[in-house]
């Protein structure tokens, strides 16, 4: 999509597309000022009076995600001490225990898969960790994620498939939750389904929202980071100096979240009249910042273009920026941090193969990154 975004923020920066029914935003500038003023651009898509056709983007939970203050305070306020980075890194040798585990599973094989060995299994882990729900559901968890974001071709039999099994998965969701959280409300245990389970200013589909939103953000999303990171770094050669320590490994991981951001746009809805990028915005209509395109912006970044591992600094859109700001950014730094170090330490060579780079639906990463390695 990049060269797209090159020509859109050059001739075309705030557009309506009338196919998808939204206002696309492309420069960092307006990205940045949708992102930070909330109260005109709301994060509630219920609102909006031209509803998208086909693909519904909720199932009528509320979440924080798609709530407006003051109901984000009171969805987010209770969960934003756990997910703070000084409480995340409490969970670090957790995560290494995990990621070792993981790695132990192939450390003798000659081919690995960076996604299914690694950057997928990994996240669901350490997310089911923490809300304290059996690993052994492991491949449920990935069926139920899989057909939330899954997408089809509008009026195909394929598409109606696809809702169905949408619509199914929340429904299986909702009453796995359900369960789950009628057995913690005595709240003996300190993991987040006992914290939402007890949180007072939750109901019962706000806490089953919480569980459901929880599941599935941080999933698709740090698989993409980590694999994304791989892929980065052997595209522009640099994982040998990571390795010798010559790049902060951390620091070109923030680099991979600006130049292949997992997360390409996220949505809003105008609550008022507003002018953007010279273009009027009416009430109502739907509002699509795109973060990709922000964070290759050569307004805001010194050749955009280029993969430049020790950019600092790094004022990237990767995980949104405002009230929404990714809960789990301190999270998913930590694991990708984790899982990079590790397989760089495991093995001295991991040789990518990107002939098939078939990209992941609605994310920006690969389904399959299969990697010749040596000890
Ligand atoms: C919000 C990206 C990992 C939980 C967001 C937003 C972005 C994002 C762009 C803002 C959405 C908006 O403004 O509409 C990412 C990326 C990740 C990642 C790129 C990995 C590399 C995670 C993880 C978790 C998580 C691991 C949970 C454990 C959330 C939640 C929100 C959110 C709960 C909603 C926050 C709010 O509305 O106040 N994420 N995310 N994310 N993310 Fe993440």
């Amino acid at each position: 999509p990049f060269d797209w975004y090159a020509e859109m923020r050059q001739n075309n920066p705030v557009r309506y597309d009338e196919r998808r029914q939204t206002w696309d935003v492309f420069r960092y500038e307006e990205v940045d000022r949708v992102l930070r003023d909330h109260e005109t651009f709301s994060s509630d898509l219920t609102t909006a009076t031209v509803q998208p056709r086909g693909r519904d983007d909720d199932s009528g939970v509320l979440t924080m995600l798609r709530a407006d203050p003051p109901e984000h305070g009171r969805l987010r306020e209770f969960v934003n001490e756990r997910f703070q980075p000084g409480a995340i890194r409490t969970n670090r040798v957790r995560i290494e225990e995990l990621t070792a585990k993981q790695l132990a599973q192939i450390e003798d094989n000659d081919r690995i898969d960076v996604v299914s060995d690694l950057a997928y299994p990994l996240p669901v882990s350490v997310i089911a960790e923490l809300l304290g729900i059996p690993i052994d559901r492991r491949d449920q968890f990935k069926q139920w994620s899989d057909a939330i974001v899954a997408r089809a071709p509008e009026d195909t039999d394929a598409h109606t498939a696809v809702q169905q099994r949408r619509s199914d998965a929340w429904t299986e969701m909702r009453t796995y939750f359900s369960k789950l959280i009628e057995e913690r409300k005595n709240g003996t245990r300190d993991d987040l389904i006992t914290l939402a389970a007890t949180a007072t200013e939750l109901d019962r589909d706000e806490t089953i929202g919480f569980c459901i939103l929880l599941l599935i953000a941080g999933n698709v999303t740090t698989t993409n980071l980590i694999t994304n990171a791989v892929w980065c770094f052997e595209e522009h050669d640099v994982t040998e100096r990571i390795r010798a320590g010559e790049i902060d490994r951390a620091q070109a991981i923030e680099e991979v979240l600006r130049y292949r951001s997992p997360v390409q746009m996220v949505r809003r809805v105008a609550t008022e009249d507003v002018e953007l990028g010279g273009r009027q915005i009416t009430a109502g209509e739907r509002v699509t910042p795109w973060v990709g395109s922000a964070n290759r912006d050569p307004e805001m970044f010194d050749a955009p273009a280029a993969f430049r591992p020790e950019r600092r600094p790094n004022p990237h859109l990767a995980f949104g920026r405002g009230i929404h700001f990714c809960l789990g950014a301190p999270l998913a730094r930590v694991e990708a941090d984790v899982v990079l170090g590790a397989l760089l330490d495991r093995f001295s060579t991991i040789e990518p193969d990107l002939t098939d780079r078939t990209p992941r639906p609605t994310f920006h990463g690969l389904m399959t990154l299969p990697c010749a390695v040596e000890r």
